[in-house]
């Protein structure tokens, strides 16, 4: 495995890299990541370019072992360009344009835009595309970042309209899809079609969906034009962008598919709290300065499906930041407890944000791996610690990372979902955490994949909610129980068809036959409201959300007085079980008992464990000691450390 840092060289006199070289060289740290924010360094005006400090930062650290990660620097458009062509600005969902002076202030679909990102980009692969200390690039920089994932700009509308061109080929095919006669809204032409913002109360949650899906497939394509000129340039180096873990908005999976691997940006003090009214993890003693290993735990797990492989952390958090809504300072021990996280998870490659505290701008309240002073902060101390334990981590590292149970994951399931809800703290990444949580807690391994993957090494695969249907899943999920997969399906399995109407067919539409049952009812449950279960394998109450179902090829599992909400069908050499209420942690941990998915690790709470091959990997996210069951092994870990246990 490898380290890195990301550097920015042009926030500090040049006379004081190489002290920076060495110390890096020192904690062991054999990558820098550079440029992504540089655009107006190496271009200052339309026609100038720089290229001597960024030649010179290349070849310094070259000369101490370390190679450059180039960020191309798409997120940051210089004032020159914004001011000359004001048409490249992101267009928010009031219609507003974006001011210059933050960032990610573009537009993915501008005509201009995408021409001279095309030249900078390509200008610096044809510098730097053969330099032997470079080894690869990050494509622009945490795409929908800033709020800048969904555009409103004429060109936004007009690529819109020829997205749904390729989709729907003919207008009134449109129509029926979206239901537009509803409220009167059928369409004559394409062009009549507007982007659903914020003037529209009401849009129609089929036009919004569609609307979510091209703006994806715009950040989509505006990375393959990028990728398309890197590889023509340097076809020997590495591609990738950071992602922000469980950020709701783009398609990771679509993202991921053309880059070598995929790679992240882990702040475990930031990100839970964005995602903390999505997901709502409130049952540990975590300690204070740790963040949320379960939340954080769940985006390592897509970041692995994304590509079945492991992945980079491309800005690892190394002390306090400025962003989430407390920023506690990371006391020693904590940014290796994170680091050995994201190891256990899957990444091979751990990159710190950032090298030295800056003193500029929008984040000199964040920390880095060295002071504002120049001198070592925490995360340096750690990362000497890191390198004590060098050997270990990179023998972890390479162990196989395999699951049993892979969770099926669909942004249209979430963004569907998120449009219409029904109740109003429904949540698809909730649902998804639920089933994800309840076998994190016995210590199981589990990745989140989408429809693509390669089912084959799991026993188990959950659908927490697998709402909208395409025949494609219906065939995949068929093939992988008939070959002898367990399969479990959860509540509004099958309710909507590709387009977001509600299958006309019984319910569960299209996977009624792979169920072997019909849904006859549904209905949220208010909080105070829970029904008893019979059952022989799980037991306590159904509640939050209810179905029942009548079963035609399918056995009930579990009944409450009004009828079936469990049923297992036997499909070829496998099964399917459909989940007619949102379980409880206890209940999830049953069935799965009774599927033969179990752990012999005893965890308190607190206490993270993953399995990478032989090995236990036993992370503390407490203040206090905890003790841990590994079969007939007991094993302590003093707070806020790390145990790795061959078994
Ligand atoms: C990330 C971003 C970095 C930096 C960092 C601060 O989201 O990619 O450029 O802003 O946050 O924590």
């Amino acid at each position: 495995m490898r380290f890195g840092i990301c550097y920015y060289p042009e926030h500090w006199p040049p006379e004081r890299w190489e002290a920076d070289a060495q110390l890096m060289q020192q904690a062991g740290i054999t990558l820098i990541r550079v440029a992504e924010f540089a655009w107006s360094v190496i271009q200052p005006t339309a026609d100038q370019y720089e290229w001597q400090w960024l030649d010179d930062v290349i070849a310094l650290f070259g000369r101490y072992g370390i190679d450059t990660m180039i960020g191309t620097p798409t997120a940051t458009p210089p004032i020159w360009l914004t001011r000359q062509h004001p048409d490249i600005l992101h267009v928010d969902s009031n219609l507003q344009p974006r001011e210059h002076g933050g960032r990610k202030h573009y537009c993915p679909n501008s005509p201009t835009y995408r021409a001279h990102s095309h030249t900078i980009v390509t200008k610096m692969v044809e510098r730097y595309g053969q330099h032997p200390h470079v080894v690869g690039w990050q494509i622009d920089n945490e795409f929908g970042e800033s709020n800048s994932a969904r555009c409103y700009c004429t060109h936004c509308e007009a690529a819109f309209h020829q997205w749904l061109r390729e989709r729907y080929s003919a207008i009134a095919t449109l129509n029926e899809a979206w239901g537009a006669v509803f409220w009167s809204q059928t369409y004559s032409e394409w062009a009549q079609i507007p982007l659903p913002s914020d003037n529209n109360p009401r849009p129609n949650p089929s036009h919004k969906l569609d609307y979510y899906r091209f703006a994806s497939d715009s950040f989509v394509s505006y990375q393959a034009e990028q990728i398309a000129i890197l590889r023509t340039h340097a076809p020997h180096h590495v591609v990738t962008h950071n992602y922000m873990g469980l950020f709701p908005e783009l398609d990771c999976f679509d993202l991921a598919r053309p880059l070598d691997f995929a790679a992240w940006d882990n702040y475990p003090t930031g990100f839970p709290d964005q995602w903390r009214d999505m997901i709502d993890d409130t049952q540990a003693n975590y300690a204070y300065d740790v963040g949320d290993p379960g939340v954080m735990g769940l985006a390592h797990a897509l970041m692995y499906g994304l590509k079945q492989r492991p992945y980079w952390v491309m800005e690892q958090q190394c002390g306090h930041i400025n962003w989430g809504k407390m920023n506690p300072r990371s006391r020693p021990g904590t940014p290796r407890l994170w680091t050995w996280h994201a190891v256990a998870e899957g990444a091979d490659t751990i990159v710190y944000f950032r090298w030295r505290a800056t003193v500029l701008a929008h984040e000199n309240y964040h920390s880095g791996l060295l002071k504002q002073d120049g001198t070592p902060d925490v995360g340096y101390r750690d990362l000497l610690m890191l390198q004590q334990e060098r050997a270990l981590l990179d023998e972890t590292a390479a162990q196989p990372n395999a699951a049993a149970v892979a969770i099926l994951f669909s942004y249209d399931d979430l963004w569907a979902q998120e449009l219409q809800p029904h109740r109003h703290d429904w949540h698809y990444l909730q649902a998804i955490y639920n089933w994800y949580d309840a076998l994190r807690r016995q210590g199981i391994n589990v990745h989140l994949v989408n429809d693509t993957a390669d089912l084959a090494p799991y026993s188990t695969l959950i659908a927490p909610s697998a709402h909208i249907v395409t025949d494609p899943l219906v065939a995949k999920l068929t093939e992988y129980a008939q070959k002898g997969g367990t399969v479990i399906l959860g509540v509004r399995s099958g309710f909507k068809t590709e387009s977001n109407r509600v299958t006309e067919r019984p319910l569960p539409g299209q996977l009624r036959d792979l169920v072997g049952a019909t849904v006859v009812d549904w209905s949220p449950l208010p909080d105070n409201v829970t029904v008893t279960l019979s059952c022989n394998i799980l037991s306590g109450t159904a509640g939050y959300w209810l179905e029942h179902l009548e079963t035609e090829t399918a056995e009930a599992v579990a009944t409450t007085a009004d009828g079936t909400v469990l049923t297992r069908n036997q499909v070829g050499d496998g099964q399917l079980f459909y989940v007619g209420w949102w379980p409880t942690s206890g209940q999830i941990q049953d069935l799965m008992a009774h599927l033969g998915v179990t752990s012999d690790v005893l965890l308190p709470a607190g206490v993270v464990h993953k399995r990478r091959g032989e090995r236990s990997i036993l992370l503390n996210f407490t203040d206090q000691v905890q003790v841990v069951h590994l079969g007939d092994r007991v094993v302590s870990i003093a707070p806020r450390d790390v145990a790795v246990v061959t078994r």
